[in-house]
């Protein structure tokens, strides 16, 4: 054998093992779990707090917005009803494979009623599943007070269960390798109220946008595949393809009160609860508008107030609604 032939012959055993070896992590890391603390959040059968957790799970908190099978169970919420949050949404995620959210009606076998409220409350405070894996960070409210999530977990128990299996996760080797290597556990920024009392202060608007609604989730840029932020936040620009009507692509406005590119700016504060009430008015508009057109005026006039507080950035968006080759035209 020549010398060349030599040092291709053990380049190609390098390579072989490096990838040998990197889809063994794969397999080995995809498995991964983590530890969290369990938050002590006992459900209860107040009706105060399970009537809080159900305005939160159908309004700001938009659990049925994704908790639910399809397009058409999605409509039912939107129309005021509040169907069972037996799960089954399917999302895609790019290149990687499927989501599909879980069963969260107390049904013991397909459902919650195997979990332990601690379990759940981990779950969403930090990022960390009933059984240990890191959750894709779908879900925001990692800094809900005590209160609120116990009032949640309270409403979810008090439900009639529901049978239905889920398979949650469907990743392609691609989607492995990113949930192996890429997605770790999010938890609480900062310390974690006991309670936030509700009024129309911007302390509580500020609350509601970051710990429930997740206005800044949508309204902020943000990379596609990692979820990170890249934009300054609420200055909007995200753009997210619609699950309502395929092939459209939402751009989020700029929510900041910059006085040239602020989409509101100008708003009076009774324009503002009148916009939320009015609910969708683009059919594939991401913003769970109809979800939140139940938030009571107090907790809008708490978002209004909030928003007014944010530090303007310029930021002009073009359009709100364009569709993939529109983009890809623009950007050429
Ligand atoms: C934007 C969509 C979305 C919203 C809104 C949402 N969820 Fe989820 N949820 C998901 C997805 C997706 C998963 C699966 C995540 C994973 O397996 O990585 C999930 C998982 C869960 C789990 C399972 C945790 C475990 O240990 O297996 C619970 C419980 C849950 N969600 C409760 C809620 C509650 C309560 C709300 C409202 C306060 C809510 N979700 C709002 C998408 C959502
Ligand atoms: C899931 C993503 C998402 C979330 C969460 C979200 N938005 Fe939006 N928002 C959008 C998109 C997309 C648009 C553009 C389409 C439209 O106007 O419906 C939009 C538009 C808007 C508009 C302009 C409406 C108009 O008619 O001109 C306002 C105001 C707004 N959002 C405020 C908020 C506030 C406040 C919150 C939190 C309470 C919020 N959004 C949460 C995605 C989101």
């Amino acid at each position: 054998m020549g010398k060349a032939a030599k040092v291709f012959k053990w380049t190609g055993i390098v390579l072989a093992s490096i990838i040998v070896l990197f889809v063994a992590a794969v397999f080995i890391f995809n498995g991964k779990t983590y530890d969290a603390p369990y938050p002590d959040i006992k459900a209860t059968k107040d009706s105060a707090a399970i009537a809080r957790g159900e305005y939160l799970a159908y309004g700001l908190g938009h659990c049925a917005g994704c908790h639910v099978g399809s397009v058409d169970d999605y409509m039912k919420v939107a129309a005021g009803q509040h169907i069972p949050l037996s799960g089954g949404f399917e999302f895609e995620l790019g290149p990687m494979g499927f989501i599909r959210t879980p069963n969260i009606t107390p049904d013991p076998e397909t459902g919650i009623g195997k979990l332990s409220d601690q379990e759940i409350a981990r779950a969403l405070r930090y990022g960390v599943g009933h059984d240990g894996r890191a959750i894709f960070d779908f879900m925001p409210f990692h800094n809900l007070s005590d209160e609120d999530l116990t009032a949640i977990i309270s409403f979810l128990r008090s439900q009639p269960p529901v049978k239905h299996e889920v398979e949650v996760r469907d990743l392609n080797f691609l989607g492995k390798a990113v949930n192996a290597f890429m997605i770790k556990p999010v938890g609480p920024e900062g310390e974690v109220a006991k309670s936030v009392k509700p009024d129309t202060t911007a302390e509580y608007g500020k609350y509601l946008v970051l710990c429930i609604a997740n206005c800044r989730g949508c309204h902020t840029n943000r990379d596609i595949t990692t979820g990170a932020y890249t934009g300054p936040d609420f200055a909007g620009g995200f753009e997210m393809e619609s699950t309502l009507v395929p092939g459209t692509i939402c751009v989020t406005p700029n929510l900041t009160p910059d006085p040239e590119t602020g989409h509101i700016t100008n708003w009076s504060e009774e324009q503002f609860i009148a916009r939320f009430r009015a609910g969708a008015t683009i059919k594939a508009s991401e913003m769970p508008w109809d979800m939140f057109k139940t938030a009571t005026d107090n907790d809008l006039k708490a978002i209004y107030h909030y928003l007014k507080t944010l530090k303007p950035v310029k930021n002009k968006i073009e359009k709100i609604v364009t569709t993939k080759e529109e983009l890809e035209n623009r950007a050429s």
